[in-house]
């Protein structure tokens, strides 16, 4: 009997208007950053006062309804989601849905530049896997492309990531006539070291102060000059997000491309995004978004909030339309990529 009323009070799961079950969350925990990528934020950035951040506490309940509705995987991205203060105590948190099985995965994606501070803390609490994003294994480029960045900490924190039994997946957004010459070194770099390597394709998210059209290099080249010098066959590994991946033959790793400029993956995705505000969007490159904050203040019991997820995912879009051209270069969405969360 007492299933039988757990049960009858679970809330329902996530399903959109296309039948895409939601299952992944990424959550934004910080719009502020220790660098300032040039492809991400403009140098001069305003970020939001610290008052309208929610609190850790409040994260945590927010991401714990979602857990409720059936959210499998979390992922805590940023801004750089390490320089939130406090933001162990979040991770050690939401790691008792870990604990009890109801979350799959706890991860996060980040800089990298705090690593050696939080790599064992993050692995003690039962995170697996993390992406670090880097660019560029130049150090002059390094900090040319990440304004603040210095290349030597990254380098050490993903040296203490793998230390602490960390999988390391390594993103790179692919820059033209920045890192171009680098993504073979990169790639070979990467699955030297047992670290997948993914690319990325600009996105017009936000202004950053220089025209999209300089950065942007399709991944349909960059695929074919690679496939000039290496064998790549496609394989089906799926890790839940929009990577289609390869194996390169001759490494022996694994190669994944993010492609949403030249090839759409919406159609399978199964994600929405939470802000540091409790707004929530159901696509990056939409600008529709529900306010959770308000409900989630609103009473301590959760319905107000689940009503709230339900009439949010009820919106869900059917997909983005980025281009970038001649015509397009102004920002997709006003937002940065730091406010939704990469
Ligand atoms: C916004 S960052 C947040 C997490 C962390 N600070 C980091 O850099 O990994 C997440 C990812 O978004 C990517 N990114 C940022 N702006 C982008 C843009 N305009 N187009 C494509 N990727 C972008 C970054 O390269 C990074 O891999
Ligand atoms: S990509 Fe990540 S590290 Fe670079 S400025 Fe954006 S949030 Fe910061």
């Amino acid at each position: 009997m007492e299933f039988e009323r757990a049960a009858s009070v679970a809330p329902a799961p996530l399903v959109d208007p296309f039948g895409r079950t939601i299952q992944y969350l990424r959550v934004s925990v910080t719009d502020r950053c220790d660098f300032r990528c040039v492809y991400c934020m403009a140098e001069d950035m305003t970020f939001l006062p610290k008052q309208d951040l929610l609190t850790l506490e409040e994260l945590d309940r927010l991401c714990s309804a979602f857990v409720a509705k059936g959210v499998r995987k979390l992922r805590l991205t940023g801004g750089e989601p390490l320089v939130r203060r406090g933001i162990m105590t979040l991770v050690e948190s939401l790691a008792r849905h870990l604990a009890t099985g109801a979350l799959e995965e706890l991860t996060l994606t980040t800089n990298g530049s705090q690593l050696t501070r939080f790599a064992d803390a993050l692995a003690a609490c039962g995170v697996r896997r993390i992406n670090v994003s880097l660019d560029t294994l130049d150090p002059d480029k390094f900090r040319a492309v990440t304004r603040w960045g210095d290349l030597s900490k990254v380098l050490a924190g993903i040296d203490a990531a793998q230390q602490a039994g960390l999988a390391v997946k390594i993103n790179a957004v692919a820059l033209k006539g920045v890192n171009e010459d680098e993504i073979a070194p990169m790639l070979e770099w990467a699955h030297g070291r047992g670290m997948d390597f993914t690319l990325i394709e600009v996105m017009p998210l936000g202004d950053v102060g220089e025209g999209r059209l300089d950065q942007y290099l399709p991944l349909s080249l960059v695929r074919a000059r690679l496939a000039e010098r290496y064998t790549l066959t496609e394989i089906d590994h799926r890790t839940g997000g929009p990577a289609r991946y390869m194996r390169v033959e001759e490494t022996g790793g694994r190669l994944g491309f993010i492609t949403p400029m030249t090839h759409n993956f919406c159609e399978s995705c199964n994600r929405v995004r939470l802000t540091c505000t409790g707004t929530l969007y159901m696509c990056l490159g939409q600008e529709d978004a529900a306010d959770l904050r308000t409900p989630l203040r609103a009473s301590e019991g959760n319905e107000a909030l689940y009503a709230a997820i339900d009439a949010a995912i009820a919106r869900k879009p059917k997909g983005h339309d980025f281009i970038i051209d001649r015509r397009h270069q102004r920002p997709a969405v006003a937002r940065h990529m730091s406010v939704t969360g990469g």
